[in-house]
């Protein structure tokens, strides 16, 4: 049998473009974003636990992502009566956790053909040739893809986490700044590494705001307020 060749996008690289049909109509995709960060999020079928799981959390925190400026836009392979049929039925019976009566008011795409989920690499034939794995491609206001997570079929995502993976991308973009491991806005923040012998030896023997576990590894504070007047909105 002749092997399928599937492509990636990768970091650093230009959102692929498409134009698709969603539960909210029409999209020219990335044109119609600019400006916005973008979530941009494959799921393997409608009418399925893990998925509504899923989507239920995401809409109820579609406010918080907005107020820093980021849209959501979920794809799966199914058709778009489908979508509907699954989005009424989660706001009309499911309840889940504290959650009910959710309505889910970002984009969510048919791609029947599976030529956008091939676009983006969401289909893995190790995991499923018919169904896209739970991929997650963060893209910024320019159409730039910054960051991509892949689970499959059987895990949950994280929502804290793209959260965090949202605000951590901005942050270090506003301030010209790295987050450390599991860094959260408050955290101490990574200025960058000293490019020169001189830089390296004044850093070691600064008093100043700076910490520094040895010359390429200097922390300063960052103060939650700061982040949050500069990228969430309404703060
Ligand atoms: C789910 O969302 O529950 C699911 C979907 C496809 C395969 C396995 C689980």
């Amino acid at each position: 049998m002749e092997e399928q060749v599937f492509f990636m996008p990768r970091i650093g690289e230009k959102a692929p473009e498409f134009k698709a049909t969603t539960t909210q109509g029409e999209i020219n995709f990335p044109d119609d974003y600019k400006g916005s960060w973008v979530i941009f999020f494959s799921h393997p079928a409608d009418f399925t636990p893990v998925c509504t799981s899923e989507f239920m959390t995401f809409a109820t925190m579609e406010k918080a992502f907005n107020e820093a400026n980021c849209k959501l836009l979920g794809l799966s392979v199914d058709g778009l009566y489908s979508h509907i049929a699954w989005l009424r039925t989660i706001k009309d019976k499911i309840k889940y956790k504290k959650m009910k009566h959710v309505e889910v008011t970002f984009p969510l795409i048919e791609d029947i053909t599976m030529d956008i989920s091939k676009k983006y690499g969401m289909i893995m034939p190790g995991e499923s040739s018919t169904k896209a794995v739970r991929a997650v491609f963060v893209i910024d206001p320019k159409g730039f893809i910054r960051t991509i997570i892949y689970y499959p079929l059987s895990l949950g995502r994280n929502f804290d986490e793209l959260y965090r993976v949202i605000i951590a991308l901005q942050t270090a973009d506003a301030f010209n700044i790295a987050t450390p491991a599991d860094w959260r806005p408050g955290d101490d923040v990574i200025v960058p590494t000293a490019g020169s012998c001189g830089a390296a030896k004044e850093r070691m023997e600064s008093k100043d705001e700076m910490r520094c576990y040895d010359w390429f590894f200097c922390t300063k504070k960052l103060e939650k307020s700061l982040i949050n007047k500069k990228i969430i909105k309404n703060k």
